[in-house]
C-alpha cells in the first residue's frame, strides 16, 4: 500500500519523481545563486515561537475577515503561471479546491486556463486576478473588464517585473515548457503580434500606472512584490487596498531579502493603513504562524500548489492546504491562541535573542 504523504517536503519529493526534469526544475528554481531562494525557506526557521500554557484552547478558529470577507483560514493560493504543467486541469482544479475550502484563489495572467474558464470551475469561490504592467494599457482592460464581469473580486498588480528574472532553466532547455501548453489568456495578443514574447512587461512604468489603474476600474489593487519600507508607504499613496511583501518567490532578483526579513518594517510603515499580505518558503503551519505574528494578515503559497495538483490535482490542492492548516491549528492549540487573532509579536522571538 502506498503511504501517505505527510509533509510539504515529502509533497515536493514526489513531483520531483514524477514531472519531467525541465518541468521540476522550472516551478522549484529561483534565480541567480539561488541564495533568496533558499533564504525564503531558512529565515522562517530563524524565528522561535513563544508558546504560552494554561489558556483555554479547546475551540480554536482560524477564519479572517480578507478585504472585508472572510476566509475559512489565511493561507490562500499565490498566482502562479501555467498551472497545467502539473495536472491536466491545472487553474480549475486549484481553483475548486480553494473554493471548497473557502480560501482565496488568485490566477495568474500566465496562466494555462484562461479567465472564463476558471470563473466557471469555481463561480462562488473568492477569486482574484493577478497582472503585470502591459506596455499595451488596452490589454489590462480587457482583462479587467472580464474580471469584473466573472466576479472576480480584486486586481493584484506585480510590481517586481520590470524584466524577467535570469532564470537557468530557461538558458538550460532553451524553452522549458512543453509547447501544447500556451498562456491562454495573452495568446490572442501574442499570436497577433500585439505582445511580443520576451516584451511581457512595460520597463518604463512607475508608481503612476496605479493611480491609472483605480481610474479604469472600481475593483480593489493589491500590490504584489514590495520589499521595502519606501515602496509600501508609495503603494498606499497611489491607492492600493493591500500590499502582498513578496520576492516572486525568489525568481526575479537574487540577493533580495527573504519576506520574512522584509515583513517586520513594512508592517511599521503601513501595518496600521492597509492589509499586508506575504508570500515566499511558506511549507508548514509554523511558518504561517510565524508571519501572521509579525503582522501579516494572510498568507499566500505558490510551489505548494503544484505539488499538490500533480499528486491528486484537486484533491492534492486540498489535501496541501489542509496540511497548512492542520499543522497552524495545532501551532494554535500548542502555544495558547485559541483564535488567528490572538497570534501577536509577543509569541515570537528572532534566535539572536538567544545569543546575546
Ligand atoms: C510564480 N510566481 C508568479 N507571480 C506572479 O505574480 N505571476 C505569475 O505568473 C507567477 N508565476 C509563477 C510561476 C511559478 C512556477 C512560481 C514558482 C512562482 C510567484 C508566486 O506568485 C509567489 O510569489 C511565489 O511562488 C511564492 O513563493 P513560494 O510559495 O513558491 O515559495
Amino acid at each position: 500500500m502506498a503511504a501517505n504523504l505527510t509533509s510539504m517536503s515529502e509533497y515536493e519529493e514526489y513531483a520531483k519523481e514524477m514531472l519531467p526534469k525541465a518541468f521540476f526544475e522550472f516551478v522549484s528554481q529561483g534565480t541567480g545563486h539561488q541564495d533568496t531562494l533558499r533564504n525564503n525557506l531558512k529565515s522562517y526557521k530563524r524565528y522561535r515561537i513563544l508558546p504560552r500554557y494554561l489558556r483555554n484552547v479547546e475551540e480554536r478558529t482560524m477564519s479572517r475577515t480578507i478585504l472585508g470577507k472572510e476566509v475559512a483560514f489565511p493561507i490562500g493560493l499565490a498566482p502562479t503561471a501555467c498551472q497545467k504543467l502539473a495536472n491536466r486541469d491545472g487553474e480549475c482544479a486549484a481553483a475548486r479546491a480553494a473554493q471548497d475550502l473557502n480560501t482565496i484563489y488568485t490566477l495568474s495572467s500566465h496562466s494555462s486556463s484562461t479567465i472564463e474558464e476558471v470563473a466557471e470551475a469555481a463561480p462562488k469561490g473568492r477569486k482574484w486576478l493577478q497582472f503585470y504592467i502591459f506596455k499595451l494599457r488596452q490589454i489590462s482592460l480587457d482583462i479587467i473588464a472580464l474580471a469584473e464581469k466573472l466576479g472576480f473580486e480584486a486586481i493584484v498588480l506585480t510590481i517586481d517585473f520590470a524584466v524577467v528574472g535570469s532564470r537557468d532553466t530557461f538558458k538550460k532547455y532553451d524553452n522549458p515548457l512543453p509547447a501544447h501548453l500556451s498562456l491562454a489568456i495573452l495568446k490572442k495578443y501574442l499570436d497577433s503580434g500585439v505582445l511580443r514574447r520576451g516584451e511581457l512587461s512595460d520597463a518604463t512604468a512607475d508608481w503612476s500606472y496605479i493611480k491609472w489603474l483605480k481610474s479604469v476600474t472600481k475593483l480593489p489593487i493589491i500590490a504584489k512584490g514590495v520589499l521595502t519600507p519606501e515602496d509600501a508607504i508609495l503603494a498606499v499613496e497611489a491607492g492600493v487596498s493591500a500590499v502582498i511583501v513578496s520576492n516572486h518567490g525568489a525568481r526575479q532578483l537574487d540577493g533580495v531579502p527573504s519576506t520574512i526579513e522584509a515583513l517586520p518594517e513594512i508592517i511599521n510603515a503601513i501595518g496600521d493603513k492597509v492589509e499586508v499580505y506575504i508570500d515566499g518558503g511558506i511549507r508548514n503551519g509554523t511558518d504561517v504562524y510565524k508571519a501572521l505574528a509579525l503582522g501579516a494578515r494572510m498568507v499566500f503559497v505558490g510551489r505548494p500548489i503544484f505539488w499538490g495538483l500533480c499528486h491528486k490535482g484537486e484533491e492534492g490542492v486540498k489535501n496541501v492546504l489542509t496540511l497548512l492548516k492542520n499543522e497552524l491549528d495545532k501551532a494554535l492549540a500548542l502555544s495558547g491562541c485559541p483564535n488567528v487573532d490572538d497570534i501577536s509579536k509577543n509569541n515570537i522571538v528572532h534566535e539572536s535573542h538567544y545569543s546575546k
